[in-house]
């Protein structure tokens, strides 16, 4: 079987220029610039290239973006208020705050502060709830999001497919489920107290794996003709690194996603999509 590699970068760059005619087109009828505020605390260099990444985004989409970058000491407090005053900024239209955050700073209390309309990440409860509910009215995580977005693009059908989710994580794995579930697939998620993970992997025409673990699964776990989402992005000696051996796969899945340039340039897409989405509903443009 010849296996697909689905490529991000290039459906990334379709989604961009949607959105930059979008933002052209509205700009034009009168409305202002969108505005995306990206807080990094500290010097993570991971962190860093993600930001740097996102503020490129928003300058092929047209959307205006404001770094603001915070000693890795500085108190929540601190961090709480200029969350306070962006939430109270009417020209911002997205707030981002980078994670990981050092320890002594609480990611809950961060994330529960900043304006659900204003949370381009989706990951405030209030959007959590809209989400799982599926009401239509919050924001989708970036990542599971362009999960999503990859496979309808690349053709690949979701409704009434053995769907396998490995990693529970509230950033990727929970909302990759219930985003396939939206979608009518019919949906496992393991975790590291599943029992016969390999087995269930092997069940799963559509295998999304979040575990952040290098070369965690090998074709010996996919089945013939299968769809494999790899979400990993590992730092190894060898480089960037999936969750996935992808080379082992070749030859066995139907498509894959490389990586680099599968996963990665859909999350930071689906962030542009997310700012616009709020820039809407922030000027009460339908
Ligand atoms: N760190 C790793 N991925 C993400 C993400 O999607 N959003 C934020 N804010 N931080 C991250």
């Amino acid at each position: 079987m010849e296996t697909k590699i689905i490529d991000g970068k290039q459906i990334a760059k379709e989604i961009r220029i949607e959105l930059k005619k979008e933002t052209k087109r509205l700009m034009a009828e009168g409305y202002p610039q969108p505005k995306l505020s990206v807080i990094l605390v500290g010097n993570d260099p991971a962190s860093e290239t993600y930001v740097r990444n996102k503020i490129k985004a928003c300058e092929k989409v047209g959307v205006e973006s404001e770094q603001i970058l915070m000693d890795a000491s500085v108190s929540e407090e601190a961090l709480l208020s200029e969350i306070q005053r962006l939430n109270e900024d009417p020209s911002v239209n997205g707030i981002l705050v980078q994670l990981p955050l050092p320890k002594h700073i609480s990611v809950d209390r961060v994330i529960e502060t900043i304006d659900p309309k204003k949370d381009v990440d989706g990951f405030h409860i209030q959007n959590v709830g809209s989400l799982t509910v599926g009401d239509g009215k919050g924001y989708v995580p970036c990542t599971p999001g362009g999960v999503i977005e990859l496979l309808k693009r690349s053709d690949i059908p979701i409704d009434g497919k053995q769907c396998v989710v490995v990693g529970r994580s509230n950033l990727v794995g929970k909302p990759a489920a219930i985003l396939l579930l939206r979608e009518n697939g019919t949906v496992t998620v393991c975790h590291s107290h599943t029992k016969n993970l390999k087995e269930i992997c092997q069940s799963a025409d559509i295998l999304v794996v979040a575990i952040g673990k290098a070369h965690f699964l090998s074709g010996e776990e996919i089945k013939e003709g299968a769809a494999v989402i790899d979400v990993g992005i590992n730092r190894t000696e060898a480089g960037l690194v999936g969750d996935v051996d992808t080379e082992s796969c070749m030859g066995i899945a139907g498509a894959i996603t490389p990586v680099p340039g599968g996963v990665g340039p859909m999350t930071i897409a689906m962030l542009m999509k997310n700012t616009l989405a709020a820039y809407r509903v922030q000027n009460h443009i339908q």
